[in-house]
């Protein structure tokens, strides 16, 4: 079975993580996140994966190659301009099998694909959308069925405020090619959410319910949330299972002198000095260093940074190749980009955002 994933988008919501590296490839749990896509899609029967990009192609080709370290083929489409979400499905028109999935690159799910396969072929749908109940739908495409499961409203983005708990799309489509019919000339812009499934309403277009995990994970609390969910098995993942089988701590290739408190994840390569912590629910990528007596909670600190003697960090995320210095203090949702270097004896809170390559002189901050 083919899927196309959507991974065009600029990711916005998550800079300055994304100032450097686009959101398919952001290391989630110590591998790029698309590449839980990819493995949930497998689980499902998928060996055919389309990538639909515009923002930075190259670094998605350069993290997920041909597939093959996945278990997949894996080909890529790379639009001259954003064409938008039904503007990339009718450009990837060449590549298409009669049926195939369809998927928004940014969510995590274990949803569960061959049941929703399954409920297409009993209702002979042209095309079967994925719901997820959730109590805002503001931010979502809302959905109402039929008791036949079948679409009668999809209305993208509604507004009005919440009118409690209601079913959404959840971003992940099996589609007949037909669906292509719908759609305007290849090569220019159209959104399957605001112009295809409306149209599609009466027209073969259902609905199918599911009570799996789901998150879009495109915002820095929705980044940790994924993280710990991971960590802690709620999202059904292969390392999650890594994980449980090691009571919840892999530290493996690392120069462990402190402590580490599960759920966490270390990389290779890390070291963490005597008194340190690192943990619960905390990821390290590769070859971080963690100085002495310096604890780290509820976070994730990215490829090769380096944390300050007695430094504190928790609920935040601090990316590639950063350097913080001793006696710092992180705390409530800060983001720190790639390079950015903080002096010792600074103190950040307050969701803060740092841009890549920002140096902060010591002592520069305090509250
Ligand atoms: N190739 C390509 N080209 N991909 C695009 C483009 C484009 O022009 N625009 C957006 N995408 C990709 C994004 O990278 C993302 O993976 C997916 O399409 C959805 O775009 P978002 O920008 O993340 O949309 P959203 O989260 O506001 O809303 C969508 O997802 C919700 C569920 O998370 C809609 O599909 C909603 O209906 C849905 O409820
Ligand atoms: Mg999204």
């Amino acid at each position: 079975m083919q899927a196309l994933i959507l991974a065009g988008g600029e990711g916005t919501r998550l800079r300055p993580l994304t100032s450097t590296m686009p959101k398919p490839v952001i290391p989630l749990v110590g591998r790029p996140f698309i590449g839980y896509m990819i493995e949930w899609l497998r689980h499902h029967g998928v060996d055919d994966v389309i990538i639909s990009c515009y923002f930075m192609a190259d670094s998605i080709r350069a993290v997920l190659g041909d597939g093959s370290a996945h278990g997949v083929r894996l080909r890529y489409l790379e639009e001259p301009e954003p064409l938008g979400t039904g503007g990339a499905l009718k450009f990837a028109q060449d590549l298409l099998d009669p049926r195939f999935f369809m998927l928004n690159g940014d969510v995590l799910t274990d949803m569960d694909l061959t049941e929703q396969l399954a409920q297409h072929e009993r209702t002979g749908a042209r095309a079967t959308l994925a719901l997820i109940a959730v109590d805002d739908p503001s931010a979502y495409g809302l959905v109402r069925r039929d008791l036949d499961h079948s679409v009668t409203e999809f209305v993208e983005k509604p507004s009005g405020g919440a009118v409690g708990q209601d079913l959404i799309n959840a971003g992940a489509y099996i589609l007949e090619r037909n669906v292509l019919d719908a759609i305007g000339p290849a090569g220019t812009n159209a959104s399957i959410e605001r112009e295809v499934f409306p149209a599609l309403v009466g027209q073969g277009l259902y609905g199918y319910a599911s009570d799996g995990y789901w998150l879009d994970i495109g915002t820095p609390e929705r980044y940790l949330q994924a993280t710990f969910d991971i960590l802690e098995g709620i999202v059904s993942t292969d390392i999650g299972r890594e994980l449980s089988e090691s009571d919840r701590a892999l530290a493996d290739g690392a120069e462990v002198d402190g402590m580490v408190v599960a759920p966490a994840f270390v990389g290779p390569g890390c070291t963490i000095a005597e008194g340190a912590i690192v943990g619960g629910r905390t990821v390290l990528g590769a070859d971080v260093e963690v100085g002495e007596g310096a604890h780290i909670e509820t976070s994730v600190v990215l490829d090769g940074s380096r944390i300050g003697a007695r430094t504190t960090i928790s609920s935040s995320i601090v990316g590639v190749g950063v350097s913080i210095g001793e006696h710092c203090h992180i705390e409530g949702g800060v983001v720190l980009g790639e390079a950015v270097s903080i002096g010792s004896e600074n103190a950040l809170a307050y969701g803060a955002r740092i841009f890549p390559g920002v140096q902060l002189p010591t002592g520069a901050i305090t509250f």
